[in-house]
């Protein structure tokens, strides 16, 4: 099967058919992904919550997403890796946004980045696109902006911030994003968007109408015990079975049930009649 591309992307749009993507960020996690036939996975700077253990992802770093993104990369033969921009990579000048979005790519071996923001982000989203790095899109809720933000909250539900947002839609797409992720934005104002725009929005907390959904790998596998968004569905709750695993390996090993001989190794009877 050959990788994923962002044309990919685009004939599934035209073609009606609905896009998915997951995050990872370790090379087991993205194993399983790929093999699963996802077509995209982000790298997510929720990292920073999920992974790292941060109440929110100011924190992440360019060498923390440069290393997991690796990881990943290392995993994945079909589908596509989009690595997030951290905090501050892509906010002091579009210079350092252009070298850090090439480092998901030369260093990492991602195929395209995300950042978060709408018509503020026109210049940098082009200036990268012009060093041949595909970008994806992110608006409505951007957890980068919580401080101004006030919290984790749905965005989009009066009259000037849904204006607002479609203008950052708009802007986005005219910018040339290959995608764009809508996050925690009402359902029938995400449908406005995904009619409005060229390219595939993705949405997470932002309805059925999307071209395609995006869901944090540890949320939709019960494996995290921190806050789970009302969007979230699970579609496996790993974490008590986990725990269950850990708790019969401790009894068995207190016990001495573990490791039994069948764990053990071999060594000639001559070499060990010699050791002595
Ligand atoms: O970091 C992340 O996982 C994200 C998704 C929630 C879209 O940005």
């Amino acid at each position: 099967m050959a990788r994923i591309t962002t044309t990919t992307l685009r004939d599934k749009k035209a073609k009606n058919e609905k896009i998915t993507m997951l995050t990872s960020y370790d090379y087991s996690t993205a194993v399983m992904v790929d093999q699963a036939g996802i077509d995209m996975i982000l790298v997510g700077d929720s990292l920073g919550n999920v992974v790292l253990g941060y109440e929110n992802t100011l924190a992440v770093t360019m060498e923390d997403m440069i290393h997991h993104t690796k990881a990943v990369t290392r995993a994945t033969s079909n589908c596509l890796v989009v690595g997030d921009m951290p905090f501050l990579s892509y906010h002091v000048s579009t210079q350092e946004a252009v070298r850090n979005a090439g480092r998901f790519l030369k260093e990492a071996g991602a195929q395209a980045i995300k950042l978060e923001g709408g018509t503020e982000r026109v210049d940098t989203v082009k200036a990268i696109l012009d060093a041949q790095i595909p970008v994806m899109g992110h608006i409505g809720l951007t957890p980068q902006s919580v401080n101004q933000l006030g919290g984790f909250k749905v965005q989009g539900k009066d009259l000037d911030t849904a204006r607002k947002m479609i203008e950052d839609a708009r802007a986005m797409d005219e910018a040339g994003v290959f995608a764009l992720v809508l996050e925690c934005v009402p359902t029938l104002l995400a449908k406005r968007i995904t009619e409005e725009v060229s390219c595939p929005t993705i949405g997470i907390g932002a309805g059925h109408y999307c071209d395609g959904q995006v869901l944090v790998i540890n949320d939709m596998l019960g494996m995290f015990s921190g806050h789970i968004p009302k969007f979230v569905k699970k579609f496996a709750n790993l974490q008590p079975l986990i725990i269950a695993a850990l708790k019969d390996y401790k009894k068995e090993v207190e016990t001495g049930t573990f490791p039994g001989e069948e764990h053990g190794f071999t060594i000639k009877d001559d070499v060990l009649e010699r050791l002595y």
